[in-house]
Protein backbone atom coordinates (compact mmCIF):
# COMPACT_ATOMS: atom_id res chain seq x y z
CA UNK A 1 0.00 0.00 0.00
CA UNK A 2 1.41 3.75 -1.07
CA UNK A 3 1.31 6.29 1.62
CA UNK A 4 1.13 9.98 0.63
CA UNK A 5 0.61 13.39 2.18
CA UNK A 6 0.51 15.74 -0.57
CA UNK A 7 -1.92 16.26 -2.91
CA UNK A 8 -0.20 17.05 -5.88
CA UNK A 9 1.41 13.82 -5.62
CA UNK A 10 -1.34 12.09 -5.50
CA UNK A 11 -2.92 13.43 -8.65
CA UNK A 12 0.61 12.48 -10.18
CA UNK A 13 1.08 9.21 -9.17
CA UNK A 14 -3.05 8.66 -9.70
CA UNK A 15 -1.93 9.61 -13.70
CA UNK A 16 -0.95 6.39 -13.62
CA UNK A 17 -3.71 4.11 -13.13
CA UNK A 18 -5.95 3.93 -15.85
CA UNK A 19 -8.67 1.97 -14.10
CA UNK A 20 -11.65 2.27 -12.22
CA UNK A 21 -10.90 3.81 -9.05
CA UNK A 22 -12.85 3.41 -5.89
CA UNK A 23 -12.77 6.27 -2.78
CA UNK A 24 -13.55 6.68 0.65
CA UNK A 25 -12.83 9.44 2.11
CA UNK A 26 -12.97 9.76 6.16
CA UNK A 27 -11.81 11.37 9.00
CA UNK A 28 -9.67 8.30 10.84
CA UNK A 29 -10.42 6.19 13.61
CA UNK A 30 -11.72 3.50 11.00
CA UNK A 31 -14.60 0.95 12.36
CA UNK A 32 -16.61 -1.75 10.77
CA UNK A 33 -18.55 1.40 9.14
CA UNK A 34 -15.54 2.35 7.29
CA UNK A 35 -14.63 -1.33 6.63
CA UNK A 36 -17.93 -1.98 4.82
CA UNK A 37 -17.18 1.49 2.79
CA UNK A 38 -13.50 0.19 1.51
CA UNK A 39 -15.35 -3.68 0.67
CA UNK A 40 -17.65 -2.53 -1.55
CA UNK A 41 -15.21 -0.11 -3.08
CA UNK A 42 -12.89 -3.12 -3.60
CA UNK A 43 -15.57 -5.16 -5.51
CA UNK A 44 -16.69 -2.28 -7.76
CA UNK A 45 -13.42 -1.15 -8.86
CA UNK A 46 -9.99 -1.94 -9.71
CA UNK A 47 -7.74 0.35 -8.08
CA UNK A 48 -9.23 1.82 -4.08
CA UNK A 49 -7.65 5.05 -2.72
CA UNK A 50 -8.80 5.91 0.74
CA UNK A 51 -8.38 9.31 2.69
CA UNK A 52 -7.85 10.04 6.39
CA UNK A 53 -8.41 13.78 6.99
CA UNK A 54 -9.90 14.94 10.21
CA UNK A 55 -10.97 18.23 7.70
CA UNK A 56 -10.83 21.52 10.33
CA UNK A 57 -13.91 23.30 8.26
CA UNK A 58 -16.05 21.42 8.92
CA UNK A 59 -15.80 21.27 12.91
CA UNK A 60 -17.76 24.58 14.39
CA UNK A 61 -15.55 26.40 17.36
CA UNK A 62 -15.97 24.30 20.55
CA UNK A 63 -16.49 21.15 19.23
CA UNK A 64 -14.32 18.20 19.15
CA UNK A 65 -11.82 18.80 16.38
CA UNK A 66 -8.88 18.87 18.50
CA UNK A 67 -9.61 15.84 20.57
CA UNK A 68 -11.42 14.00 17.58
CA UNK A 69 -10.00 10.30 17.67
CA UNK A 70 -6.70 9.85 15.90
CA UNK A 71 -5.45 6.22 15.60
CA UNK A 72 -2.81 6.51 12.88
CA UNK A 73 -0.85 3.83 13.32
CA UNK A 74 -3.85 1.24 13.51
CA UNK A 75 -6.19 2.86 10.53
CA UNK A 76 -2.69 2.30 8.11
CA UNK A 77 -2.99 -1.26 9.62
CA UNK A 78 -6.48 -1.78 8.54
CA UNK A 79 -6.43 -0.52 5.32
CA UNK A 80 -3.47 -2.71 4.37
CA UNK A 81 -5.41 -5.57 5.46
CA UNK A 82 -8.24 -4.59 3.94
CA UNK A 83 -6.47 -4.61 0.62
CA UNK A 84 -6.54 -0.32 -0.01
CA UNK A 85 -3.84 0.26 -2.96
CA UNK A 86 -3.25 4.20 -1.94
CA UNK A 87 -3.66 5.97 1.65
CA UNK A 88 -3.83 9.62 1.00
CA UNK A 89 -3.17 11.19 4.82
CA UNK A 90 -2.94 15.13 3.40
CA UNK A 91 -2.28 17.96 6.51
CA UNK A 92 -4.45 21.19 6.82
CA UNK A 93 -1.47 23.72 5.39
CA UNK A 94 -1.42 21.12 2.05
CA UNK A 95 -5.24 20.84 1.92
CA UNK A 96 -6.00 25.04 2.49
CA UNK A 97 -4.48 27.99 1.48
CA UNK A 98 -4.64 31.63 3.13
CA UNK A 99 -7.87 33.21 1.09
CA UNK A 100 -10.02 30.53 -0.28
CA UNK A 101 -12.45 30.16 -2.82
CA UNK A 102 -15.20 28.51 -0.89
CA UNK A 103 -18.19 26.32 -1.37
CA UNK A 104 -22.10 27.19 0.22
CA UNK A 105 -24.44 24.52 1.75
CA UNK A 106 -27.87 25.68 0.15
CA UNK A 107 -29.76 27.40 2.31
CA UNK A 108 -32.73 24.72 2.87
CA UNK A 109 -31.57 21.50 2.53
CA UNK A 110 -28.18 22.77 4.62
CA UNK A 111 -29.37 24.71 7.44
CA UNK A 112 -32.23 22.14 8.61
CA UNK A 113 -31.75 19.31 10.84
CA UNK A 114 -28.07 18.97 11.68
CA UNK A 115 -27.51 21.42 9.69
CA UNK A 116 -29.72 24.24 12.41
CA UNK A 117 -27.36 22.63 15.46
CA UNK A 118 -23.81 22.95 13.38
CA UNK A 119 -24.48 26.25 10.89
CA UNK A 120 -21.68 26.01 8.68
CA UNK A 121 -21.18 22.30 9.10
CA UNK A 122 -22.13 21.26 5.69
CA UNK A 123 -20.04 23.76 3.61
CA UNK A 124 -16.99 22.93 4.94
CA UNK A 125 -18.24 19.40 4.43
CA UNK A 126 -18.87 19.84 0.73
CA UNK A 127 -15.26 22.16 0.53
CA UNK A 128 -13.54 18.95 1.43
CA UNK A 129 -15.13 16.70 -0.60
CA UNK A 130 -15.34 18.68 -3.65
CA UNK A 131 -11.17 19.01 -2.92
CA UNK A 132 -10.91 15.35 -2.18
CA UNK A 133 -12.66 14.48 -5.36
CA UNK A 134 -10.75 16.29 -7.46
CA UNK A 135 -7.55 15.36 -5.98
CA UNK A 136 -8.34 11.23 -6.42
CA UNK A 137 -10.99 11.61 -9.82
CA UNK A 138 -12.91 8.54 -8.69
CA UNK A 139 -15.18 6.59 -10.89
CA UNK A 140 -17.17 5.95 -7.67
CA UNK A 141 -17.19 7.68 -4.29
CA UNK A 142 -18.58 5.63 -1.46
CA UNK A 143 -20.42 7.28 1.52
CA UNK A 144 -22.35 5.87 4.70
CA UNK A 145 -26.15 5.85 4.66
CA UNK A 146 -26.17 6.99 8.73
CA UNK A 147 -24.93 10.47 7.52
CA UNK A 148 -27.98 10.62 5.51
CA UNK A 149 -27.90 15.09 5.04
CA UNK A 150 -24.29 14.84 4.32
CA UNK A 151 -24.73 12.02 1.42
CA UNK A 152 -27.63 13.72 -0.10
CA UNK A 153 -25.82 17.36 0.03
CA UNK A 154 -22.92 15.89 -1.85
CA UNK A 155 -25.55 13.96 -4.24
CA UNK A 156 -26.41 17.08 -4.99
CA UNK A 157 -23.59 19.19 -5.53
CA UNK A 158 -22.07 16.41 -7.52
CA UNK A 159 -25.04 17.29 -9.95
CA UNK A 160 -24.89 20.54 -9.40
CA UNK A 161 -21.73 20.78 -10.71
CA UNK A 162 -21.70 18.99 -13.16
CA UNK A 163 -19.11 16.43 -11.39
CA UNK A 164 -18.82 13.15 -13.57
CA UNK A 165 -18.05 10.97 -10.34
CA UNK A 166 -20.66 8.22 -8.96
CA UNK A 167 -21.82 8.85 -6.23
CA UNK A 168 -21.89 5.09 -4.02
CA UNK A 169 -24.36 4.80 -0.20
CA UNK A 170 -23.35 2.05 1.76
CA UNK A 171 -25.46 0.66 4.54
CA UNK A 172 -25.28 1.61 7.77
CA UNK A 173 -23.26 -1.06 9.92
CA UNK A 174 -24.37 -1.85 13.66
CA UNK A 175 -22.69 -3.09 16.95
CA UNK A 176 -24.57 -5.87 17.57
CA UNK A 177 -26.71 -4.30 20.52
CA UNK A 178 -27.95 -1.87 17.77
CA UNK A 179 -25.70 0.76 17.95
CA UNK A 180 -24.53 2.39 14.76
CA UNK A 181 -21.13 2.93 14.39
CA UNK A 182 -19.28 6.04 14.72
CA UNK A 183 -15.62 7.22 15.47
CA UNK A 184 -17.02 9.52 17.89
CA UNK A 185 -18.52 6.20 20.16
CA UNK A 186 -15.16 5.93 21.69
CA UNK A 187 -16.42 8.91 23.59
CA UNK A 188 -19.23 6.87 25.78
CA UNK A 189 -18.58 5.48 29.08
CA UNK A 190 -20.41 2.22 29.07
CA UNK A 191 -23.81 3.80 31.10
CA UNK A 192 -23.87 6.16 27.72
CA UNK A 193 -23.75 3.60 25.53
CA UNK A 194 -26.44 1.66 27.20
CA UNK A 195 -28.36 4.98 27.35
CA UNK A 196 -27.30 5.75 22.91
CA UNK A 197 -29.07 2.42 22.46
CA UNK A 198 -32.78 4.39 22.89
CA UNK A 199 -31.77 6.34 19.34
CA UNK A 200 -31.81 2.74 17.39
CA UNK A 201 -34.42 1.51 19.43
CA UNK A 202 -36.66 4.94 18.50
CA UNK A 203 -35.74 3.30 15.03
CA UNK A 204 -37.08 0.13 15.62
CA UNK A 205 -40.23 1.62 17.03
CA UNK A 206 -40.48 3.58 13.54
CA UNK A 207 -40.45 0.32 11.55
CA UNK A 208 -42.95 -1.51 14.02
CA UNK A 209 -45.70 1.35 13.79
CA UNK A 210 -44.85 1.37 9.82
CA UNK A 211 -45.06 -2.35 9.93
CA UNK A 212 -49.04 -2.27 11.92
CA UNK A 213 -49.69 0.14 8.92
CA UNK A 214 -49.54 3.59 11.15
CA UNK A 215 -47.88 5.93 8.67
CA UNK A 216 -48.71 9.03 10.33
CA UNK A 217 -45.22 10.85 10.84
CA UNK A 218 -46.66 12.86 14.05
CA UNK A 219 -47.75 9.72 15.50
CA UNK A 220 -44.46 7.57 14.58
CA UNK A 221 -42.40 10.87 15.85
CA UNK A 222 -44.31 11.25 18.83
CA UNK A 223 -43.91 7.73 19.70
CA UNK A 224 -40.13 8.10 18.94
CA UNK A 225 -39.67 10.47 21.14
CA UNK A 226 -41.40 8.56 24.25
CA UNK A 227 -38.76 5.70 22.89
CA UNK A 228 -36.06 8.73 23.30
CA UNK A 229 -36.69 9.80 26.68
CA UNK A 230 -34.89 11.29 28.65
CA UNK A 231 -32.32 11.89 26.14
CA UNK A 232 -32.25 15.08 24.89
CA UNK A 233 -33.14 15.11 20.88
CA UNK A 234 -32.04 17.45 18.53
CA UNK A 235 -33.85 16.27 15.89
CA UNK A 236 -36.95 13.63 14.92
CA UNK A 237 -38.20 14.06 11.58
CA UNK A 238 -39.45 12.06 8.59
CA UNK A 239 -38.21 13.35 4.98
CA UNK A 240 -38.54 11.93 2.00
CA UNK A 241 -35.36 11.11 -0.14
CA UNK A 242 -35.49 14.60 -1.62
CA UNK A 243 -35.36 15.81 1.95
CA UNK A 244 -38.26 17.27 1.92
CA UNK A 245 -40.71 16.91 4.77
CA UNK A 246 -43.37 14.12 4.84
CA UNK A 247 -46.84 14.05 6.43
CA UNK A 248 -47.33 10.57 5.93
CA UNK A 249 -44.61 7.62 5.26
CA UNK A 250 -43.95 6.49 1.36
CA UNK A 251 -42.71 3.39 1.34
CA UNK A 252 -39.88 3.72 -1.11
CA UNK A 253 -39.24 7.34 -0.71
CA UNK A 254 -38.91 8.26 2.78
CA UNK A 255 -35.78 8.53 5.18
CA UNK A 256 -36.53 8.25 9.27
CA UNK A 257 -33.87 10.64 10.96
CA UNK A 258 -32.66 11.21 14.83
CA UNK A 259 -30.33 12.99 16.28
CA UNK A 260 -30.06 13.04 19.86
CA UNK A 261 -27.16 14.03 22.95
CA UNK A 262 -25.73 11.35 24.99
CA UNK A 263 -23.84 12.44 27.75
CA UNK A 264 -21.85 15.46 25.55
CA UNK A 265 -21.69 12.85 22.32
CA UNK A 266 -24.08 14.56 19.37
CA UNK A 267 -25.18 10.69 17.86
CA UNK A 268 -27.14 10.74 14.30
CA UNK A 269 -28.94 7.23 13.03
CA UNK A 270 -31.78 7.33 10.98
CA UNK A 271 -33.97 4.38 9.10
CA UNK A 272 -34.68 4.31 5.06
CA UNK A 273 -38.19 3.02 4.66
O1 LIG B 1 -18.08 11.58 6.94
C1 LIG B 1 -16.90 11.95 7.15
O2 LIG B 1 -16.08 11.21 7.69
C2 LIG B 1 -16.47 13.33 6.71
O3 LIG B 1 -17.51 14.24 6.84
C3 LIG B 1 -15.88 13.37 5.28
C4 LIG B 1 -16.91 12.97 4.25
C5 LIG B 1 -14.68 12.44 5.20
C6 LIG B 1 -15.42 14.79 4.96
O4 LIG B 1 -14.47 15.25 5.85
Amino acid sequence: MKIIANPFEVKEYLKTVPMRIGFVPTMGALHEGHLSLIKKAKEENDFVVVSIFVNPTQFLQGEDLDSYPKKDAADKKICELAGVDLLFMPNAEGMYGVDEVTLQAPNVRGYVLEGTSRPGHFSGVLQVVMKLLNIVQPTKAYFGKKDAQQLHLITLMVQNFYMSVEIVPVDTVRESDGLAMSSRNVYLSQEEHQEALKISKSLKMATQLVMQKNFVSSEIKNAMRNTLAPLEISYVEILNRNFELLQEVEIGNTIVLVEALVGRTRLLDNLWL
